[in-house]
């Protein structure tokens, strides 16, 4: 496991998305309502448009070039028949931070 930091636990806000690129992984955070932030991979898992550029109604996220819908909570594809990257999410001391498999790599080179 290796984390980072995304953002401070209060920039994000229920019902809401925020995207976020670290060392040159797009995330997308996606906070349903009466649900807790999740993230995901930035892009589409259909043709890899940034889905920062999508729709989030505080329950669904749909992307802006074939409409695919992808459920916050899960990443469940609503109307695709698959679903979006999920990355382990947490907070810690106010701050919020995401893991991803390359971080772990990263470390290993001393960045
Ligand atoms: S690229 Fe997202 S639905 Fe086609």
């Amino acid at each position: 496991m290796a984390y980072r930091t995304l953002c401070r636990q209060q920039s994000l806000q229920e019902g809401e998305m925020v995207a976020f690129e670290i060392q040159g992984h797009e995330f997308i955070v996606l906070w349903p309502e009466a649900d807790e932030p999740r993230a995901y991979a930035g892009a589409c898992p259909h043709q890899g448009v940034p889905l920062r550029r999508g729709f989030f109604n505080g329950r669904t996220l749909t992307c802006p070039l074939h409409q695919w819908v992808f459920d916050g909570r899960d990443g469940l594809g609503v109307n695709a028949g698959c679903r979006l990257k999920s990355f382990p999410l947490r907070v810690r001391e106010g701050m919020v931070e995401v893991d991803h498999p390359a971080f772990a790599g990263a470390d290993s080179h001393g960045h």
